[in-house]
């Protein structure tokens, strides 16, 4: 069965739909709210005023003020002419019905049927006219019934209702828009940076992002990125320099044999002659093949997968057995092989590289030590690290080939280095197998006094 990927959410989408939610309901609120309290304080005053009107009516028919309470209900003076506008319309019936008194021509706006039974406050249409209404039942049985054209506030209520939606409308539209925009705005640099890395290959590892005015949750991220793209770019140009260094150092010596062969083959020879020539063509075959094995050796320690045989070990036994082999050497060379080492030491590590290693450091040191000099092999424990080294007096590194000695093919002296045979290869396998050990080598030397290479090997 397929399983269906799962596209993840946008991040963009995410954040304009939350912008947007949040500033319409925002909006939302805030208008609703306005329009409540609009419709809130109409009520209130309507209420006010009728519930006034009412009180005033009972009072002036309890205190028997007929002139007055007249006046109250029909809107006229008492002069007889009318007043401009009645603010509201007013009667009173008995229990019956029977109309005592009321506002000129209320019977034909609002007939006394169309008020509540009971005291209470109501909205009706009528006519074409919306009224608020209030009958209130007194104790003597009259029904007092005040009521006020409320049309025109509810044209307004109406028009204000109307006006908010249409903003309601405006502001979604507006806040989808800002939504997306901030959203978008948010993201550009994300985008810029998946931009810049989606270009990166092979050939455009100088390819950089662009750090400057990128938001601080970002700008981490896009050094990490860079810091990243340096290492790779510095892993990729040190391949490129090592295969180009490998098909220049196996050149020489190939075409050297061809010619060799060449010219023994050009006419007939003698067997002695033949033998010659076969003789110093092993010689370079030897010396290639040791080459070949040492770049094997590299490539094998490069492997991340590349295991290595740890065994517990004596480590000055381990020098003895270093030394012992190149005595016959150094004595024919005139030079002091001495070990320094406490006699208790033991360390956890591969004794054939860690062979290897010294053998290299050794034969470095034999070559650049005068006769009378002193090499010495020491070895120590500290912080917690098994420390090896092997420093002598001889003729040192030039400071500025001490930051190169240890990449491959580095010779400081090339011509007498490959007089010697010598490929630059021995300090660079020193290094792996310190690196294999998970460890690390460093040199320390000043021209002309000497040189110490240590070998600090992590206690398993
Ligand atoms: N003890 C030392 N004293 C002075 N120079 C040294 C010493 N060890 C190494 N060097 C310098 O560092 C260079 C690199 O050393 P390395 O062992 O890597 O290569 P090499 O000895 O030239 O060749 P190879 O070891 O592959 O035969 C040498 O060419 C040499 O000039
Ligand atoms: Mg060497």
């Amino acid at each position: 069965m397929f399983s269906k990927i799962k596209r993840p959410h946008s991040i963009s989408l995410q954040l304009s739909f939350w912008n947007t939610g949040v500033s319409f309901l925002l909006l939302l609120f805030g208008s609703g709210w306005m329009y409540l309290q609009l419709v809130r304080s109409y009520d209130a005053r309507e209420a006010f005023v009728l519930s006034a009107k009412a009180t005033t009516l009972r009072d002036l028919a309890l205190q028997g003020d007929l002139p007055t309470l007249k006046w109250e209900i029909s809107g006229y003076y008492p002069d007889g002419t009318q007043r401009p506008r009645v603010p509201s319309l007013s009667r009173i019936i008995t229990s019956d019905g029977a109309i005592v008194m009321e506002t000129g021509g209320m019977s034909e706006l609002l007939p006394s049927q169309a008020f509540p039974k009971v005291s209470g406050v109501a909205e009706r249409a009528y006519r074409g006219r919306i009224f608020r209404m209030l009958s209130v039942i007194t104790p003597e049985g009259y029904q007092i019934q005040v009521a006020r054209d409320f049309t025109l506030e509810k044209d307004l209520i109406a028009s204000y209702r109307r006006k908010l939606w249409m903003v309601l409308a405006i502001g979604l539209l507006l806040s989808v828009q800002a939504g997306f925009l901030i959203a978008r705005r948010g993201m550009r640099p994300v985008e810029e940076i998946a931009t810049t890395l989606r270009q990166i290959g092979s050939s455009t590892l100088d390819a950089r992002v662009k750090t400057a005015g990128l938001p601080s949750e970002l700008f981490s991220l896009a050094c990490t990125f860079n810091q990243t793209l340096d290492r790779l770019e510095d892993a990729f140009a040190r391949i490129a320099r090592f295969s180009s260094d490998i098909a220049h150092e196996l050149r020489t010596p190939i075409a050297t044999l061809r010619a060799d062969c060449e010219v023994a083959l050009s006419r007939a020879r003698s067997l002695a002659e033949y033998r010659d020539v076969v003789e110093s063509s092993l010689e370079e075959y030897l010396r290639l093949s040791t080459m070949i094995d040492r770049l094997l050796f590299l490539a094998r320690a490069e492997n991340p997968a590349t295991q290595i045989h740890r065994e517990f070990v004596d480590v000055r036994k381990e020098l003895e057995t270093v030394r012992e082999f190149y005595e016959a050497a150094a004595s024919d060379a005139h030079i002091e092989l001495d070990i320094l080492v406490p006699h208790d030491l033991t360390g956890v590590v591969d004794r054939t590289l860690l062979q290897r290693a010294l053998s290299n450091l050794i034969e470095n040191s034999l070559a650049h030590t005068k006769p009378g000099g002193h090499i010495r092999l020491e070895a120590s424990r500290s912080n917690g690290s098994l420390e090896i080294s092997v420093a002598d007096d001889g003729c040192g590194i030039p400071a500025e080939h001490m930051s190169r000695v240890f990449d491959r093919f580095h010779r400081v002296d090339v011509a007498r280095s490959q007089e010697s045979g010598g490929a630059g290869l021995g300090l660079a396998i020193v290094k792996s197998v310190a690196a294999l050990h998970g460890g690390q080598a460093g040199i320390d030397s000043q021209l002309g006094e000497g040189t110490r290479v240590t070998l600090q090997l992590p206690v398993a």
